[in-house]
């Protein structure tokens, strides 16, 4: 009789394994009819049977239970991952190769603006994605409820620092330049200058259009010694766009102000790779650093002077490749992105 059951246990599983639901197969009638089988079967065989039986019980029992599971997967949506670059719902996600990855656009520059600068001498310095009221205005010489605080449309925390001030977003580099200046003071001692770039990210709330970003990169110079004037800065800034460019590069300055230098300028760029004549493209916001702003690092303005600069790096980078839109850089577009 027990070889009744191999039979049986083999059209149930098979049954379980295609069926939707499974547990049905419990109440099949070759399972009753073969459990009626025990009364009728000689007594010195139905332990064995019995046996038998309960095994193939416990056999159809799992094999439900991994069926349900089973039916349970297929039925429960794929996690969807928003920010995958890549169609979740056409099947499963696997690892993408590495060769898909790439360094944004801007942080490649990033790496050939700071490389440049290194090789002319200067400290390549990180700033903050968070700072204080003083590194942003104080130490900047913007006094407290001075109006030029309003141009920076500054980003600020509903937590306040020691002064009771709210943090800040960096709405600009120059909240490094204070620390910069006490950091590398002690090179002046020995007759060697401060000089140190800051390509960073900084934040403003500012309207979105092609031109403005909330979210943009500036990269901040300071450059302080015995002696140093006006013609060295704009001699370094051409030097610098000239090897960024790979071309010589014409400038000129206009007067402009900033709280934290005198004078202040805005240096522009005649466009290197346009032919119309009056195509000057303002880069750079530029001066010698303000007496006020190197007193606040404990630098002698009457024996050192400096200049320091904030250049958008964006704008720099929009005009190498003729990007029409600062918006692509933030926006994730893998088809802007994969062209670079
Ligand atoms: N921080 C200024 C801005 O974002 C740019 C700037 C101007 C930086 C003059 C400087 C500077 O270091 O000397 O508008």
């Amino acid at each position: 009789m027990a070889d009744t059951i191999d039979p049986i246990r083999m059209t149930l599983l098979d049954q379980i394994a295609s069926s939707d639901t499974p547990r049905d197969i419990l109440r099949a009638p070759e399972l009753k009819d073969i459990t009626a089988v025990i009364p009728t079967l000689p007594p010195e065989e139905r332990a064995d049977f019995g046996k038998k039986l309960n095994l193939l019980r416990g056999q159809l029992a799992e094999a439900i239970e991994r069926r349900e599971l089973e039916l349970e997967n297929a039925h429960r949506p794929a996690p969807i991952d928003v920010t995958a670059p890549w169609d979740t719902n056409a099947g499963p996600a696997s690892l993408l190769p590495t060769e898909h990855g790439t360094t944004h656009p801007l942080m490649q520059e990033v790496g050939i603006v700071s490389s440049i600068f290194e090789r002319m001498g200067f400290a390549i310095e990180d700033s903050r994605e968070i700072d204080d009221q003083y590194h942003m205005f104080d130490a900047l010489n913007f006094p407290k409820g001075h109006p030029a605080r309003d141009d920076y449309d500054t980003f600020q925390t509903a937590e306040v620092d020691s002064d009771g001030d709210p943090l800040v977003a960096p709405a600009h580099t120059s909240t490094m330049q204070n620390r910069i200046l006490k950091k590398y003071r002690i090179n002046l001692g020995v007759g060697e200058p401060i000089a140190a770039v800051v390509p960073d990210r900084v934040f403003r709330n500012e309207d979105l259009d092609a031109t403005h970003e909330h979210t943009f990169y500036q990269v901040e110079g300071v450059y302080v010694a015995r002696g140093v004037t006006v013609g060295n800065l704009i001699a370094t800034l051409s030097a610098f766009l000239g090897e960024y460019y790979g071309k010589e590069v014409e400038v000129r300055t206009n007067p402009f102000y900033f709280p934290f230098t005198e004078p202040s300028f805005e240096l522009s760029m005649k466009n290197p790779f346009s032919d119309k004549e009056d195509d000057w493209i303002e880069l750079v916001g530029c001066g010698m650093i303000h007496p006020n702003v190197l007193r606040a690092a404990d630098i002698d303005p009457n024996e050192y002077t400096g200049f320091a600069w904030g250049l958008g790096i964006d704008r720099l980078v929009m005009m190498k490749y003729g990007i029409e839109d600062v918006r692509h850089f933030e926006s994730a577009r893998l088809d802007f992105l994969r062209q670079f």
